[in-house]
């Protein structure tokens, strides 16, 4: 028989570089299988907290223009939250399938593949009790005690998808206060993939009661327009002239109530990027946020085609970390993707993935203050 105490089962989760007070349990899952968080630092003082829970990025404490910190994250304090229903997502990493694939269903060389409908008609963000945001990864750190790669092995058929899939993302804090995040994925059969974060900013502080005095620039001429169960109609369709057109920089609430109002209603849409050159190599910029209070930026940086804007439609007073509560349009996303319903759409660009391919995809939140 095995014994296996609080701290081999820690030791087990990661096999470390970290110094031991920067991993701790977190709780365990409903299962009682034992959660743990990550701490990272970096030469700035900057901090980021992860979860083997979803490889979720639960915390950053990000400086102001004066050097003040905030975290600017969502997330919960228990790890039962992140398994509920109710769990929004918060930082976690989303898949199979990242955003929706219509009624469920799509094929492949003609063998039609069925998923689970969450999302009433549709599939969303990998389906059920096995989407990547709700098992545990397996946690390794690099040797420097800069990163954290999380590793999921993914059975062929779980939650509908073919392929026996082994996924990674690993999380570097940079000492220039960017979250960097690397996905690879390898498959034993032909399958669809598209692994993104989920993270929810507020730049104010999460908890803090709105985003709508952030300002925002989506690098993107044009966005894949939606039905009324958020699918893609397949057109790109330009953002000119539409409150979707942030490619010179407004204020997110300067046009929201344009967008509809009440649950769900307001900025939740797929910008198709226009591959904006960056400072940092393979990467085009995708969004740039600032809150003008504190200065505090986020910029986003990706190797993908398109990225998710969504403001905060559904939230509505979730307690998370410290008792906070995350207000209707509190919270804004900006999830680095391919476009939702791909392997229904085969003008958009693939998300097919073959033996003996390795899926790789890089997105990158870097911080500063203006
Ligand atoms: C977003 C999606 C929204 C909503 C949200 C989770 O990625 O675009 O429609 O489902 O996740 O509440």
């Amino acid at each position: 028989m095995i014994l296996r105490t609080a701290a081999l089962a820690a030791c087990l989760a990661l096999t470390t570089a970290l110094p031991a007070g920067e991993v701790a349990e977190f709780g365990k899952t409903p299962e009682g299988e034992m959660t743990h968080v990550y701490t990272l630092s970096n030469d700035n003082g900057m901090k980021i907290k992860l979860l083997d829970l979803g490889a979720t990025l639960m915390a950053a404490e990000v400086p102001d223009r004066d050097g003040e910190k905030a975290d600017v994250l969502f997330g919960f304090d228990e790890a039962a939250k992140y398994l509920s229903d109710d769990n929004q997502y918060f930082g976690v990493v989303v898949g199979r399938y990242g955003n929706r694939i219509a009624k469920g269903k799509f094929t492949l060389d003609g063998k039609q593949y069925t998923l689970e409908c969450n999302n009433d008609p549709n599939h969303l963000h990998g389906g059920g009790d096995k989407a990547f945001s709700k098992v545990v990864w397996e946690a390794k750190a690099s040797d420097d005690g800069r990163s954290v790669t999380f590793s999921h092995s993914s059975p062929d058929g779980e939650e509908g998808y073919p392929g026996k899939l082994d996924a990674e993302v690993t999380y570097t804090l940079t000492d220039d206060n960017a979250v960097r995040i690397e996905y690879a994925a390898t498959t034993d059969k032909k399958t669809v993939l598209n692994l993104t974060n989920h993270a929810y900013f507020n730049l104010a502080g999460a908890g803090d009661e709105t985003i709508n005095d952030h300002e925002i620039t989506i690098f993107a001429d044009r966005y894949t327009p939606v039905d009324e169960t958020l699918i893609p109609t397949g057109e790109l369709a330009e953002v000119a002239g539409t409150p979707l057109d942030f490619r010179t920089p407004h204020q997110i609430g300067e046009r929201v109530d344009l967008m509809g109002e009440g649950e769900g209603a307001g900025y939740d849409h797929n910008f198709v990027l226009n591959k904006t050159a960056s400072d940092r190599p393979g990467l085009h910029k995708a969004a740039k946020v600032t809150d003008q209070d504190s200065g505090r930026t986020l910029t986003v940086l990706t190797d993908q085609p398109g990225v998710q804007f969504y403001g905060g439609n559904f939230l509505k007073g979730q307690t998370g970390k410290d008792g906070k509560t995350y207000a209707y349009r509190s919270g804004f996303c900006l999830e680095t993707q391919h476009y939702p319903d791909s392997p229904n759409q085969p003008q958009f660009p693939s998300v097919v993935l073959n033996p003996g391919e390795t899926y790789k995809h890089v997105c990158v939140y870097a911080f500063s203050a203006e």
